[in-house]
């Protein structure tokens, strides 16, 4: 058996500075928004090399507070990707912008820089790119197009800890940055939790607002806000985890070289790396014309995997209100009928991948 992911091996080799770390939390008998969400949001930001961090509830409050404390709101577009996680336009929605959509890179399944000039109408005001599976966007022609046309961007790096892009890490390009810790990402909390990157003062001011009620000082609230708070368990164990973040990216990246070689002589298209792109990868994402009956012959044959993601925005049932057809964006739809995410995790065995690329070479659909 080889699962698509596994969280106990990593709690366990760093077991005894968790339960430390919860622990200290427990004794201080002071759980919301105190030395612990203050210390990460340092520490945080420091890693990423921005002024600002802001802890949050989740990396979908992340999006939508960036996208309001950056004055974003009713009547106001705002752009991602057809083949994003529904969260990136849960957050967008949340903000009271209305989700609209561009379609992506047939490489790196990222924002194609190209399609934006047709997305963008009067009412757009801002670009979430997303940087999917962990491969970074192709973020300079996308801030260019952003600065043509005046608009806010806001990263999604909810999946994207630690990848670089052109040597600088994401979540340092736009106006404002996104991050998740669901306890599956590269940087993953016990829980819910996010946070909002950014080296605007003013952003980073109003996130803070908004996430306590519109707290101006206590008791004094200046903007309607919400309950969105990083938690300082949360909080205690991101402290114990970032400093692991770059090894634990490096396996990862070990582990995908390792992939691409035993996957070479197969049937299935290994990622595309584009030159500029230092991803975290976060997935291991393969593409296949046969995705359905591999994935079923490797889940016979004990291997876990997942699709990242089988159905595009504009094609969910939620979203039948933008109005926008199967063929809107072609090459989003076919990837979603081709991605088959492969286990990824920093304590996956390295013996493990002869053992899939095996599975996949046998495949016959
Ligand atoms: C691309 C992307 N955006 C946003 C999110 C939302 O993060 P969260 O689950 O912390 O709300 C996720 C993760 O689920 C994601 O993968």
């Amino acid at each position: 058996m080889i699962p698509y992911v596994e969280l106990k091996t990593q709690f366990k080799a760093i077991e005894t500075e968790i339960r430390a770390a919860i622990d200290t939390v427990l004794e201080s008998g002071w759980f919301i928004l105190g030395e612990q969400v203050r210390a990460f949001e340092q520490e945080f930001a420091a890693y990423l090399g921005v002024e600002h961090a802001v802890g949050v509830a989740s990396g979908t409050d992340a999006i939508h507070l960036a996208l309001r404390a950056a004055g974003v709101g009713p009547g106001d577009e705002v752009i991602t990707a057809p083949n994003t996680c529904v969260p990136t336009v849960c957050g967008i929605a949340a903000s009271g912008a209305t989700p609209t959509l561009a379609d992506v890179d047939p490489g790196t399944l990222t924002l194609d820089p190209a399609k934006l000039d047709a997305a963008i109408t009067p009412r757009t005001r801002a670009i979430v790119p997303v940087h999917l599976y962990g491969h970074p966007c192709d973020m300079d022609p996308i801030l260019e197009v952003a600065r043509q046309h005046n608009l806010i961007v806001v990263e999604d790096c909810a999946q994207a800890h630690g990848a670089r892009y052109k040597g600088a890490l994401c979540g340092t390009f736009g106006h404002a940055a996104a991050f998740s810790f669901y306890p599956t990402k590269n940087l993953g909390a016990y829980g819910d939790g996010g946070a909002v990157s950014t080296s605007d003062a003013q952003i980073a001011e109003q996130v803070r607002r908004l996430r306590n009620y519109g707290e101006e000082h206590r008791y004094h609230h200046t903007v309607e806000g919400f309950n969105s708070r990083l938690d300082e368990i949360q909080a205690a164990v991101l402290r114990v985890k970032l400093p692991h973040l770059d090894a634990w990216n490096a396996a990862r990246v070990r582990l995908a070289g390792a992939y691409g070689e035993a996957l070479a002589e197969t049937s299935v298209a290994t990622p595309h790396l584009a030159p500029w792109a230092l991803p975290n990868h976060h997935l291991y994402v393969v593409r296949t014309r046969h995705r359905d009956a591999l994935q079923a012959q490797l889940k016979e044959l004990g291997i876990g995997t997942l699709i990242h993601y089988p159905v595009p925005i504009h094609l969910q049932g939620a979203y039948s209100h933008l109005g926008l057809q199967r063929g809107a964006f072609p090459v989003a739809e076919q990837a979603c009928g081709e991605v088959l995410s492969l286990p990824m995790y920093p304590e996956l065995q390295p013996d493990a991948i002869p053992i899939i690329a095996r599975a996949i070479a046998d495949f016959r659909p």
